[in-house]
């Protein structure tokens, strides 16, 4: 049976107070709603359509580049009245369609599973979650059989039913035809005069279909509303990322330390010192290193490879076997090859730097020239010395020697030593004669 989805991130999000889209804020580096569609995905769903805004073509591109449709709720009238304004975009669909909050980031494609599997027992279903803190989530009614008698929202709910723990989750699971027809019979007779999705249930059982629970963990139904919700969502994001980490093999001695992008890859016997930070696009290959304060993203580390403390890996930075980054050394879009070393203080961007070539403290790669950036190539075991500013483009041969200090403006052939500074004069006895002349001119 073929499945689609309805993304709901039409709704204003007021509690984020931001100019940007609630969908569009980020979760481990990733939009909410980039989160919820590769749950959807992993659950087989390929057909995905996404309810905007008239003023939401930011959320409507970010759809597009995942490949799912979008439609537009023309005004803000409720969940219900938002999954209704997909109806046209799947005119043309038949089979189960998933309907989901656009502000889950935590949700996974196995409790989407679960509540396709719940579905398929009696044609509708959702997700419910036992709530430690049940704040201003809807609460769920059960009738004695265990289905959903009705859920009441927070703003509607009494002082007594608030004490219900049992939480609306915020994903629901139906057959298409059924859904579109129930939720066009949905009123607004509430507090906030809204269309809620949560009334389907009811309607649908005057058609005689009850609405069967699936029960899903509370951190995987986390809901964003604001920014402190925002930021719990992160920080339960992290917990679990670090655990799948540990639970793969990978050494952390402060995990709480360290913060992980959604794509995070580290393979097992990897060491992560306390205080790294990975934004996204970084694989980290068995056996590398990562030391204490580093940043890195869009990096891949390999083997042996050492990384810190204090280091910053940019987009591009490809670090080979054995390979030595340290201390206040930041790469950008350059190859480190197998054993090369970069010990302290430089910038090496738009590079190449051949296995084991050795670059000294202080070196720069002056790879821009406030117009286009030029490539800095450097040989296998090149030794460039300290301080040594390479402009741009420039070739370093195999073996090569940079003197300390220089400035290298042209190509240095293999096994050549290139000097480019002033030349070292000495003056005897200058410097006491010097000081002898003001101590007297001050007496
Ligand atoms: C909703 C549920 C609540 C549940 C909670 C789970 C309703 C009425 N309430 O509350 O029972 O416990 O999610 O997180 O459904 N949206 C639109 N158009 C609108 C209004 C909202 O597209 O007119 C979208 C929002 O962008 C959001 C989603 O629907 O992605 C849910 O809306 P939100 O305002 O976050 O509802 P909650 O108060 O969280
Ligand atoms: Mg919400």
């Amino acid at each position: 049976m073929s499945k689609a989805a309805i993304i709901l991130a039409a709704g204003a999000g007021t509690r984020m107070k931001s100019a940007l889209p609630k969908v569009l804020h980020k979760v481990a580096g990733l939009p909410l709603l980039g989160h919820v569609m590769a749950a959807l995905k992993d659950a087989g769903v390929d057909r995905i359509v996404v309810v905007t805004s008239p003023a939401g073509e930011a959320v409507r591109d970010y759809a597009k580049a995942w490949g799912a449709d979008s439609a537009i709720q023309h005004q803000q009238l409720g969940t219900g009245h938002a999954a209704a304004s997909a109806k046209d975009a799947l005119a043309d669909f038949a089979g189960t369609l998933v309907i989901i909050n656009g502000d889950m980031p935590l949700v996974t494609g196995d409790v989407i599973s679960e509540c396709l599997k719940a579905q398929a027992r009696t044609g509708l279903a959702m997700l419910a979650f036992e709530a430690a803190d049940p704040a201003a989530y809807g609460r769920v009614l059960l009738t004695p059989d265990g289905f959903l008698n009705r859920i009441v929202e927070y703003k509607d709910a009494t002082d007594s039913e608030r004490t219900i723990t049992l939480c609306n989750g915020g994903c629901y699971a139906a057959e298409a035809a059924n859904f579109f027809r129930w939720a066009a019979a949905l009123k607004n007779e509430n507090v906030q005069k809204e269309y809620y999705l949560t009334d389907v249930p009811a309607i649908a059982r005057t058609d005689g279909v009850k609405c069967a629970i699936a029960v899903a963990d509370e951190v995987s139904v986390t809901g964003v509303n604001s920014r402190a919700e925002l930021a719990a969502a992160e920080s339960k994001f992290q917990a679990r990322a670090r655990l799948r980490l540990l639970a793969g093999g990978v050494t952390m001695t402060a995990p709480e330390t360290v913060f992980l992008a959604y794509d995070t890859a580290v393979e097992s016997d990897v060491e992560i010192e306390p205080f790294v930070v990975f934004g996204p696009g970084v694989a980290v290959k068995t056996g590398a290193r990562i030391r204490s304060h580093s940043h890195l993203e869009g990096a891949t580390v390999a083997g042996g490879a050492i990384i810190g403390p204090f280091a910053r890996l940019r987009p591009g930075a490809k670090i080979g076997e054995g390979a030595h980054i340290g201390n206040f050394v930041e790469i950008k879009n350059a190859v480190i090859e197998k054993g090369a070393k970069a010990n302290h203080l430089s910038y090496l961007g738009d590079a190449r730097v051949g296995a084991g070539a050795n670059i000294g403290a202080g070196t720069i790669t002056c790879n821009y020239d406030g117009f286009t950036k030029a490539i800095t190539d450097i040989g296998a075991g090149a030794f460039i010395g300290s301080d040594t500013a390479l402009v741009a483009p420039v070739k370093i041969g195999d073996g090569a020697i940079t003197a300390a200090g220089s400035v290298i403006t042209q190509d240095v052939a293999a096994d050549a030593l290139a000097i480019a500074r002033g030349v070292q004069t000495e003056k005897p006895g200058w410097a006491k004669a010097f000081r002898d002349k003001k101590k007297l001119e001050q007496k």
